[in-house]
């Protein structure tokens, strides 16, 4: 939703942004090519392969405005503390989720369609991790942890069934690779409910992912940091993939929004709560039908914008 973001973020010359998720660095570019020398772009990724790519990039592109942090968005304002002491930003983007470079990744188990090791870490902080890692989730987990991520983080149907088959499968010998994973969720839901167009294993492997990497608590983490770190006026935009995700954004920029945070039942204000953002899309703004048909995982895409007060 490259258009979008530019749209609302409104990159000038001299400004100064954040992209909280650098990925393949199309947003961090665009942006860095706006704001010009006068200006810069602090991109964060997890993944130090995201980060030694993009700087070959922008090594080739002559782009020298940027400051990439290899760290998780969620330690965003001890980073930015670090590096620049009390700056502030002109605006703030979150593009959730993976890139394509990761899905592709064969050391990497992010994507169901090849066999690798089950492996779906974003960075590798998280492998550091060992009660974390996604063959620990997989392996070590009991069924109801496991029936409740296919259930919440998936919205998958047939959870109980695979979880319950995971735990059968596991007694046998370790899971260690998507192949066997894939081949379990197959046998764990009925013939006539495997849809078509959508693989089996989508919703469990995206279930894993957000696991492995604490992405929901990551992006609560991060959200009240984006507003401290904004100028008034500054713009923050999430593009997010999941409804689970967008509906944390939405809440938030809400309770943001508020001049009254007091329970409904209090008969007058006691909170105090001043307002901090406004919301500018009163409405989730999806991709274009052509950015979907060139791109089909854009398809899930939904982008909210807010305001600094
Ligand atoms: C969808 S991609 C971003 C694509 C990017 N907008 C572009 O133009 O190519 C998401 C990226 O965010 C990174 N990421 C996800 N969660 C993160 C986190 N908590 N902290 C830092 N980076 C994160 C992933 O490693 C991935 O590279």
């Amino acid at each position: 939703m490259l258009r979008e973001v530019l749209e609302y973020l409104n990159p000038q010359e001299g400004q100064f942004f954040i992209d909280c998720t650098l990925g393949g660095a199309g947003y961090t570019i665009a942006i860095a090519k706006r704001v010009g020398k006068n200006g810069g772009v602090v991109s964060f990724d997890l993944d130090k392969m995201a980060i030694d790519n993009a700087k070959k990039v922008f090594k080739d592109n002559d782009i020298d405005n940027v400051e990439v942090i290899n760290d998780n968005f969620k330690n965003l304002e001890i980073c930015i503390k670090e590096k620049f002491d009390d700056k502030k930003f002109d605006g703030v983007v979150m593009d959730l989720g993976m890139s394509s470079a990761q899905l592709d990744d064969v050391k990497r188990g992010i994507s169901f369609l090849e066999d690798r090791p089950i492996d779906m870490a974003f960075g590798e902080q998280l492998i550091k991790n060992r009660r974390h890692t996604t063959e620990f989730i997989v392996n070590e987990w009991k069924i109801g942890s496991l029936e409740r991520i296919f259930k919440i983080y998936g919205e998958e149907k047939f959870a109980r069934n695979i979880a319950k088959k995971i735990i059968e499968h596991r007694k046998d010998e370790r899971i260690t690779r998507t192949k066997q994973l894939v081949e379990i969720i197959k046998q764990s839901i009925p013939k006539k409910f495997q849809s078509k167009k959508i693989h089996p294993a989508t919703k469990v492997f995206q279930a894993l992912r957000i696991a492995t990497n604490n992405e929901i608590e990551n992006l609560e983490k991060a959200l009240p940091q984006i507003v401290k770190l904004l100028y008034p006026g500054g713009k923050i935009v999430i593009v997010s993939f999941h409804s689970l995700e967008d509906r944390i954004v939405k809440r938030f920029f809400k309770e943001e929004a508020r001049d009254c945070i007091c329970p409904k039942t209090a008969p007058v204000c006691v909170c105090n709560h001043e307002p901090n953002l406004k919301i500018i899309t009163k409405k989730i703004v999806l991709p274009s039908d052509e950015e979907i048909k060139n791109n089909l995982k854009a398809r899930s895409a939904k982008m909210r914008v807010a305001e600094k007060l």
